[in-house]
């Protein structure tokens, strides 16, 4: 194990449109909102930003256009500490996502894959970054042709795959045999297993898919499960959340890095509920992400109990 864990993620960069409104419109309905954001947003890119803050070395595989957007997240990335140099450059507009978030911190998104869909496959410097990584994240806003073919290439190293199936979608067998981790929230989990309101037995028919499970369970917390063990539950921290966009990526960046630091997954699980709950705090995605010291402070090192 690296003293500074690797981690490569191939996803999504895209940016994120924000309306801030008291409740979101129903239907044929228009409302007024109070402020509007822009700030730089996607899967991949956040989950690389949340694993970079927390201390690791990033490398994020994606695509942005040529357009302001796409520099403007290369930027961001690169301030964060994640290198781009895998990051393409592509004559498609970069991708974005519209976003309504509500005053009690919930949100509704649309987006718009623009460039990340061009990542059907691995280019040149992809397998080998992939193959001197500790973990590789992935998520299913890039197509899933891409999706697999980084999984495959991880397997083909041992490298270790931790997979954020949202948006949710169907899972081919091929891409579920190369998974190590799954990384579902609540709903992804049911519409993943037909299961719902009990993550326990979601996590259960998803171990027979793969060895580890991670629920995702918003202000109810996190359930871990593994083959052959009893699963372990994490209460979410008691805060005041003005956005949670984003928090499902702060959880999957920082869980990534305390797991390949070698914390058991009960305390790296600790450690990224205190991370998630930072980040709930603060508006927006990737900017709403702490940095290592402020988790630290949070919740004490990952190994030391919390
Ligand atoms: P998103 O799609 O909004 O990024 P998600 O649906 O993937 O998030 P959630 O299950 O909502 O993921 O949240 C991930 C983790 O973030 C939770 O397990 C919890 O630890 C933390 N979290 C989310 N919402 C809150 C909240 N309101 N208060 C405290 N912690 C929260
Ligand atoms: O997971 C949060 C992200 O989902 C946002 O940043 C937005 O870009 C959407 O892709």
């Amino acid at each position: 194990m690296s003293p500074t864990p690797h981690i490569a993620v191939l996803g999504s960069a895209n940016m994120d449109l924000v309306a801030y409104v008291a409740e979101a419109p129903r239907r044929g309905e228009t409302v007024t909102g109070r402020e509007f954001r822009t700030a730089p947003g996607g899967k991949g890119a956040n989950q690389a930003v949340a694993a970079a803050r927390a201390g690791a070395t990033v490398t994020l595989i994606g695509a942005v256009g040529t357009d302001a957007h796409g520099s403007t997240i290369r930027s961001g990335l690169e301030h964060s500490g994640v290198d781009t140099d895998l990051l393409r450059t592509v004559e498609t507009p970069t991708g974005t996502a519209h976003i309504v978030v509500d005053d009690e911190g919930g949100n509704a998104i649309v987006v718009i894959p623009g460039a990340n869909g061009t990542v059907t496959a691995l280019g040149p410097g992809d397998e080998g970054l992939i193959a001197s990584a500790d973990a590789l994240l992935l998520q299913l806003e890039v197509p899933l042709e891409g999706v697999i073919a980084a999984a495959r290439a991880a397997r083909r190293h041992g490298v270790r795959t931790v997979l954020t199936p949202a948006p949710a979608q169907p899972l081919p067998s091929e891409l579920l045999a190369a998974i190590d981790l799954l990384l579902p929230n609540e709903h992804e989990a049911a519409a993943l297993t037909g299961i719902a309101d009990d993550p326990r037995a979601a996590a259960g028919a998803l171990l027979s898919q793969v060895p580890e499970v991670v629920i995702t369970l918003g202000s109810r917390g996190s359930l871990y499960a593994a083959r052959g063990t009893e699963p372990i539950t994490v209460p979410a921290q008691q805060v005041a959340a003005v956005d949670t966009t984003g928090a499902g990526d702060t959880f999957a960046g920082t869980l990534a890095v305390a797991l390949a630091e070698g914390n058991s997954p009960p305390d790296a699980l600790r450690w990224a509920t205190s991370a998630a709950a930072l980040a709930v705090q603060r508006p927006g995605a990737s900017s709403s992400m702490p940095y290592r010291k402020e988790i630290d402070r949070a919740a004490g090192q990952p190994g030391a109990a919390s």
